[in-house]
């Protein structure tokens, strides 16, 4: 009786010291959190799209949890080896514990409940970023390894001139839509400030990531499937690399990025759109300016597994696939034995089907690039010039679809944008069959 007496004051007095010790660690870690929850715009760069503020709160709020998890566990690891630790002449195992259901309901509940309220709020986030935005412009994303090209539909009213549809090359005309556009590519993705941006993307080969940090979006790009992702962006600027590839895609994936410039305006934007749609409109007659064109815009990925010198200033020094210098030489011979075509049929099946053949000692990694027929005859013609005596040993036949009428717009080159307008506008009006028979004599 006398024993158990003092006990009891003494193990209420612990109660009260637990709890209000328990109380007291709790705020210090939540205080702690929401410290370090404040690095959080020093972990990301500047906000540049609409979407960026709601992704970064989401974070801070992650990173303030986190924070004080961190916390929780070094604190506990830290006391734990200061008071728990082996003292002089210690050299027995500890008690062994077993079991305590209160504690084992509280890490449960606590993380739950945690996880719970994240889930909430990253669904909330993840609509809004997928919601379709009202007049949102819609670019087709091709990802390959290991290069991004971007697809858009252009009205040719950007130009500021009249164009004569009936003198565009062929298989423009096929393009031309009702609605007067035209699709262009490039390597670079082009925008402009709040103008809500749609890509639908779609993987030529294997799985790739769409990421772009100054935006906060990511998503993956997975063959036969088009995934979409959205964004707004704030701040015109140039952004170097500005999108990478966030799935290891394979040997230059490291390398597989490309920029984004963002125009001030609808009118910067057009602009920076009018040269590209120029090059489609008005290509150069030669065949093999054309495809040497073609290769150089880097719009195909090409050039991140090929090397080729003469256009090392396009950064074609990939080392995946087989080197193109030299390789008409090639064509005309080796290869042209080994599938019984013509060097010309040989370079336009490498490319349009491109395992049908390997070269030997390369694997079967090129993908089906979907590259329009006049794209593969213009890259074959260029192609063939690539020999040792620098002129083509073979010919290349154009298909008739492929043959420009004209090179520039009726009768001239193609005027700046902007300016001339009244005066190629009245002339296509006034004299159309006189300014076409001119262009036409011009081409021919
Ligand atoms: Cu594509 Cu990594």
């Amino acid at each position: 009786m006398a024993s158990t007496t003092p006990s009891k004051p003494s193990s209420g007095g612990l109660q009260t010291t637990t709890i209000i010790a328990v109380v007291v660690v709790g705020i210090l870690l939540i205080v702690g959190g929401i410290i370090l929850g404040q690095a959080t715009p020093l972990l990301f760069p500047q906000q540049a799209s609409a979407e960026a503020a709601q992704v970064d709160n989401l974070f801070h709020i992650m990173l303030v949890i986190g924070g004080a998890i961190f916390l929780l566990v070094q604190g506990l690891l830290v006391f734990s080896m200061w008071r728990f630790r082996a003292r002089k002449g210690e050299t027995g195992d500890g008690e062994p514990i077993h079991g305590n259901t209160t504690l084992e309901i509280v890490w449960t509940a606590i993380p739950a409940v945690i996880v719970f309220v994240l889930t909430i709020l990253s669904w909330q986030v993840f609509n809004s970023l997928q919601a379709p935005k009202p007049g949102e412009a819609s670019v087709v994303v091709a990802g390959a390894r290991f290069n991004w090209a971007f697809t858009y539909n252009v009205p040719l009213s950007i130009l500021g001139y009249e164009v004569d549809e009936t003198l565009l090359p062929p298989d423009v005309k096929d393009d031309l839509a009702d609605d007067g556009t035209v699709s262009i590519t490039s390597a670079t993705l082009y925008s402009y400030v709040n103008q809500p941006v749609a890509l639908a993307m779609d993987a030529r080969d294997v799985i790739h990531a769409f990421w772009v940090p100054a935006f906060r979006v990511k998503q993956d790009l997975i063959p036969g499937r088009t995934t979409t992702v959205r964004f707004t962006p704030t701040v015109a600027d140039t952004y170097p690399s500005g999108i990478q590839c966030a799935e290891l895609c394979g040997a230059n994936h490291g390398i597989m990025r490309a920029d984004i410039v963002v125009a001030e305006n609808e009118a910067e934007y057009n602009k920076l759109l009018t040269p590209i749609l120029e090059s489609r409109l008005f290509p150069p007659a030669d065949p093999v300016v054309r495809g040497r064109a073609i290769l150089e815009s880097n719009v195909y990925p090409c050039y991140t597994c090929h090397v080729l010198s003469d256009l090392s200033s396009a950064n074609w020094v990939g080392n995946v696939g087989p080197a193109l210098d030299g390789v008409a030489d090639r064509a005309a011979t080796s290869r042209a034995n080994a599938t019984s075509q013509t060097a010309a049929e040989y370079l336009y099946t490498s490319i349009h089907e491109p395992g049908a053949y390997l070269v030997p000692g390369y694997g079967n990694l090129m993908p089906q690039l979907g590259v329009p027929e006049c794209d593969v005859w213009a890259m074959v013609a260029y192609l063939a010039t690539q020999s040792t005596s620098g002129s083509a040993p073979f010919e290349v036949v154009q298909p008739d679809v492929c043959i420009p009428q004209v090179s520039g717009p009726p009768g001239s080159e193609p005027p700046p944008a902007g300016e001339a307008t009244a005066e190629a506008a009245a002339e296509t009006e006034v004299v159309p069959a006189e300014a076409t028979a001119e262009a036409t004599a011009e081409g021919s």
